[in-house]
């Protein structure tokens, strides 16, 4: 893959989430093991059976799977990017369990890929939030799975608290620059529009009718919100970070969003602002996470 574009999925998920630094990269995949062992715990994996990871990304669920399914189970990581399929089979490669993986390009809205009735397990860890047809997402899950199948999912909940009050730029305090703040914000809004954008067009409770209405005969529901003061935004206290990640893989950095909406005394002011409030971890955060987990 060296020298090649990578898409927008495989560049997020392997530089952009990180602002591309290698120390920030550690600390939040430190974060996000727990999320893989609750959804992997929800899914009550059995030694031997199939698994089907859906929307794999670099692997975090599907290859802390290969342990439970063991060395009588396989893994299947699905995912619409080619680039990270490619990047979690070479992984595979290197520790000697590609006997055990399969690797397919398909989108989770649509598994024709898959038989009726052909896996034990569906996992699933943000990735609905990009899927347009959340309906067919499910339907599709229900079809796959054998009797007693299950289905276990981790979402966040974008739309919690959203929008929020104009004084408050990513949970930073930005009143005296809450000019320059609008017009940054300006800038995500138009590529996500509230109410019209995937990853906010639904909370917690759509997740539970969607399984309910699938045909799910058992639906569990863990969702866990909070507001936490004099925090840092996704761990990070180095502007640098701060500046060159980006929230998810369709919006731009915030570096990106600045050279777009802002002059350069602008972006000399709004800089002024925020860079004490980030490095000193000055944030009011908020966020929603769902866990789902049903049987068939
Ligand atoms: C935030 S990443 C999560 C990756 C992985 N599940 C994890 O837990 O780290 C979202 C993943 O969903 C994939 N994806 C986006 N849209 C998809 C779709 N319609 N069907 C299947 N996968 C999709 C992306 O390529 C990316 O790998």
């Amino acid at each position: 893959m060296s020298g090649q574009a990578r898409d927008r999925w495989a560049e997020w998920l392997l530089e952009r989430r990180f602002g591309g630094d290698p120390v920030h990269r550690v600390s939040f995949l430190e974060g996000v093991v727990l999320w893989r062992e609750r959804v992997l715990g929800n899914a009550a994996v059995q030694e031997g059976e199939t698994l089907l990871d859906v929307g794999a990304g670099d692997g975090l669920i599907a290859f802390g799977a290969l342990d439970l399914v063991g060395q009588d189970g396989r893994v299947v990581f699905s995912d619409i990017s080619r680039n990270l399929l490619d990047h979690s089979r070479e992984l595979a490669h290197e520790m000697g369990v590609e006997d055990r993986c399969e690797f397919l390009l398909v989108p989770a809205d649509d598994l024709s890929a898959f038989d009726d009735a052909s896996v034990d397990v569906v996992t699933t860890r943000s990735v609905l939030i990009y899927v347009e047809n959340k309906r067919r997402s499910f339907e599709e899950f229900h079809r796959v799975l054998k009797p007693s199948g299950r289905l276990s999912i981790f979402e966040p909940i974008n739309r919690f608290k959203q929008p929020g009050p104009p004084h408050l730029f990513e949970g930073y305090d930005v009143t005296p620059v809450q000019d320059l703040a609008e017009k940054v914000s300006a800038v995500f809004r138009r590529i996500q529009p509230m109410d019209e954008d995937p990853m906010l067009d639904f909370d917690e409770r759509d997740l539970f009718d969607l399984a309910e209405d699938a045909g799910f005969a058992e639906v569990r529901l863990n969702y866990e919100a909070s507001l936490v003061s004099d925090d840092a935004y996704f761990g990070i206290v180095d502007w640098n970070v701060f500046l060159r990640s980006a929230g998810n893989p369709k919006i731009p950095t915030l570096e990106e969003a600045m050279d777009e909406a802002l002059t350069g005394e602008e972006i000399e002011r709004f800089t002024a602002h925020l860079r004490p409030l980030v490095e000193n971890a000055r944030r009011r955060g908020t966020s929603a996470l769902a866990y789902l987990w049903a049987v068939k």
